[in-house]
């Protein structure tokens, strides 16, 4: 059923496999690595690569920053541009003074190692060296995507009991709303130098003009080993609030190592542009540690999504490697094949994805309108780094996900969690052996536990395998959406919009989309009071309902559709039946409904 609502593989035959390119350019110790060799892992090598000493010391931020040779430190780290398009650069020597700047500015309110501290920030650079700062002080880091509201603000804060959190003048009013019940957060740390925009200080409120950058630009990292927490990104399952996935600093040694093996990345000459936020796993994992642990130079735009502007980018700063996702991909494709032909594109020599099925019809595109296919990656937050990849060496079979990484086992699982036949549909488990695989949930090791079974990690995906390997995904297992990329839980939006006056009870089901892949939608039914009169008022009141999601929670997880609903079909035992109403929405065959309330 999923494979027909995701729509994943339709047409894959119409699409020859796609040719490994740049063969010759591979080494020749590297290819077995590359092809499958199952003998070593794929981050054998790293802590050598990395420069670790014996002693046990990891630390992703010393490990992005410092674990470089100083020609390496002298060269260029990060270029920004702004929303209004004014350039800055910083050296990954510069990257690590002001880096060291947030960790003695953090040391001297009292933060310690192991303290929770959140960034909520808009893409600037103070985003990216406050969250390397945090590490080197030992604490660990909260990023949080600037276009979260207050409800979701709150929920992170408060489960992590976070003691300090970095905000921008014009995101502190949605951390100021939830303050009072946030009994943990001692400070509020205010970007202030870069904005025209006064603030409000209020007890607990810290400049960072005042605080961080006047502080000593010297920093000796505190000493972290590899099972030791570092980031820490929340994620929705499709029960309960979001959960905070708490990453080690071991991870940086799988996430070097992909960006190495599977984005190819080239510290002397790579330009790397990756298009995701940091308040999402990819923007940390490979917008932060693996390319810069590598050395290599980023490019960071503050803007948000347009065509053109994503072009021009390319153009402009001569990026080659680009690891983007499914959704922009699309919109690429809707704007059309005569865009760009407009700008100069040539720089261009890999692109990746993550976070959807990339269909084939975008693979194809991109070998058209870019002159290179692009090559899915999948992984998730929990796996702290790229799982099931296609690397430059391998073939690409439109459609499907790629192979695991050297050292990763996948399995397809029946409920029984055994290995199903070759070919045959079933839960997607990886034995869990990579170093990045998460710590635990944060306040949440039961729910931890329960991913854990005969030995493989259930990842929460539907997929199957191939006689050559290749694993092609099928759906989610559970009742989560994926919208553009962002997972959304249901009992996240249901709980706001209950939260509304007018809402007696609500359902979040994915609806699929051609262009987001799903949109959340949503069934409510009215307290009798707050019947619309009329269509006007009907018209109103949904419109009213929507906004007041989206301002509590975020954009994203707005219902796009709301639909009246009489009740909302549940269990005997009160569960709400989500995927009866998804079957009802698509005119699906209704399942078992013996569980159904009377
Ligand atoms: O369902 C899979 C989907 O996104 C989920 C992970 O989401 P998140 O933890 O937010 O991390 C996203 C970025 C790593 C997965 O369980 N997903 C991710 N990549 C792919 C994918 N679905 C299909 N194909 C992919 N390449």
């Amino acid at each position: 059923m999923m494979a027909e609502l995701l729509d994943v593989n339709a047409g894959v035959e119409r699409f020859a496999p796609i040719a490994p390119k740049d063969w010759a350019a591979i080494p020749e110790a590297l290819r077995p690595n590359l092809l499958g060799f199952t003998g070593q892992t794929m981050w054998e090598g790293a802590e050598a690569a990395l420069g670790l000493d014996a002693a046990g010391f990891v630390n992703k931020a010393w490990c992005a920053l410092e674990a470089h040779s100083p020609e390496i430190q002298r060269r260029t780290a990060l270029t920004w541009e702004s929303a209004t398009g004014a350039l800055e650069t910083y050296t990954f020597a510069q990257l690590n003074e002001h880096a060291n700047c947030v960790a003695n500015g953090l040391q001297s309110l009292g933060v310690t190692k192991g303290d929770r501290v959140f960034v909520f920030l808009e893409r600037i650079p103070e985003l990216y060296w406050t969250i390397l700062g945090i590490l080197k002080l030992g604490a660990i880091a909260g990023p949080l995507f600037a276009a979260f509201g207050p409800d979701a603000v709150q929920d992170r804060l408060s489960d992590s009991g976070a003691v300090a959190i970095v905000t921008s003048p014009v995101l502190k009013a949605r951390v100021d709303g939830v303050r009072d019940e946030l009994p943990n957060l001692k400070h509020v740390i205010v970007v202030d130098h870069r904005s025209t925009t006064g603030w409000q200080r209020q007890p607990g409120d810290v400049s960072y003009a005042e605080c961080i950058a006047n502080q000593s630009h010297v920093f000796k990292t505190v000493h972290t080993t590899a099972d030791d927490g570092s980031v820490m990104h929340y994620t929705s399952g499709t029960t309960g609030k979001p959960k905070g996935a708490l990453h080690r600093h071991g991870a940086i040694l799988s996430q070097w190592a992909t960006a190495k093996y599977v984005l190819d990345l080239k510290p002397e000459t790579d330009v790397y542009w990756c298009t995701a936020d940091p308040g999402w796993v990819t923007g940390t994992a490979y917008g932060m540690f693996g390319p810069w642990s590598m050395g290599v130079h980023q490019l960071v735009t503050e803007a948000p999504f347009n065509a053109s502007h994503w072009y021009r980018l390319i153009q402009d700063h001569g990026v080659t490697v680009w690891y983007t996702a499914p959704t922009a991909i699309r919109m690429l494709m809707k704007a059309g094949e005569a865009l760009p032909v407009q700008y100069d594109l040539s720089s261009l020599r890999h692109l990746c994805s993550v976070g959807e099925p990339l269909n084939p019809e975008a693979i194809v595109w991109g070998q058209k309108a870019l002159g290179h296919a692009f090559h899915d990656t999948w992984w998730q937050t929990e796996t702290g780094c790229m799982h099931v990849v296609n690397t430059p060496t391998m073939a690409i079979k439109p459609g499907s996900m790629g192979k695991p990484i050297v050292g990763i086992v996948v399995g397809i699982l029946n409920e029984q969690w055994e290995p199903v036949p070759e070919g045959e549909e079933g839960h997607l488990a990886l034995r869990p052996s990579a170093p990045s695989l998460f710590k635990t949930y944060w306040n949440r090791e039961e729910v931890y536990q329960s991913k854990f079974q005969n030995g493989w990690y259930l990842t929460g995906d539907r997929a199957w395998q191939d006689a050559d390997g290749y694993v092609w995904f099928v759906g989610r297992d559970d009742d989560v959406i994926n919208t553009a990329g962002h997972l959304v839980g249901p009992f996240e939006v249901e709980s706001a919009l209950v939260e509304h006056p007018a809402v007696a009870e609500a359902a979040v089901i994915g609806k699929p989309c051609p262009e987001r892949l799903e949109v959340v939608k949503a069934f409510v039914s009215l307290k009798t009071e707050y019947l619309p009169e009329n269509d006007e008022a009907k018209t109103k009141l949904l419109n009213d309902i929507q906004q007041f999601v989206r301002h509590r929670l975020a954009a994203h997880a707005m219902p796009r559709e709301i639909s009246l609903v009489d009740s909302i079909p549940k269990t005997r035992s009160g569960k709400i039946m989500r995927r009866l109403l998804k079957a009802r929405e698509l005119g699906l065959p209704e399942g078992d409904l013996s569980t159904l309330e009377e």
